[in-house]
């Protein structure tokens, strides 16, 4: 009896960890990226046809493009450490994601693996 429990048990977490690894490894997921620009703001400045006082979101993936650091780079942008470059040269601190019910980094990861995606 235990011993089975255990293994359902195992089971059981093993299946947790995998619905959770598609925010890590392969395609990100869309809703939640975009809730996350929703819920911060991000709109504001950024979209997706229309430049605003910041790049649309195809601009930032094609800027990084091809490049290994891709992704460290925007998720410390995103994490409170970004300068914010305004066209007419001034400089502010770029506004940080506010981490959201369902975690910190990875709500941040997941953000930028989508943006890099487009
Ligand atoms: C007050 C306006 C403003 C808001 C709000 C804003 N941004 Fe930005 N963002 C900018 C500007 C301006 C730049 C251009 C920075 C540069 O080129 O130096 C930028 C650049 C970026 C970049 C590209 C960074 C790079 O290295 O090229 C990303 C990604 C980004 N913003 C994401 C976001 C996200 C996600 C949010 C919401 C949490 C957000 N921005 C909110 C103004 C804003």
């Amino acid at each position: 009896m235990k011993p089975a429990f255990a293994a359902f048990a195992a089971a059981i977490c093993l299946l947790a960890g995998a619905s959770f690894a598609p925010a890590s490894a392969a395609a990100a997921d869309a809703a939640s990226a975009r809730d996350t620009l929703r819920e911060n703001n991000c709109f504001r400045c950024h979209a997706f046809k229309k430049e605003k006082d910041g790049p649309t979101w195809y601009k930032v993936a094609e800027k990084y493009r091809g490049r290994a650091d891709a992704e460290e780079r925007l998720v410390r942008h995103l994490s409170g450490k970004g300068v914010a470059l305004f066209a007419d040269g001034h400089e502010e601190k770029h506004r940080a994601i506010k981490p959201g019910w369902w975690n910190g980094e990875n709500e941040i990861r997941n953000l930028v693996q989508w943006i890099l995606s487009l």
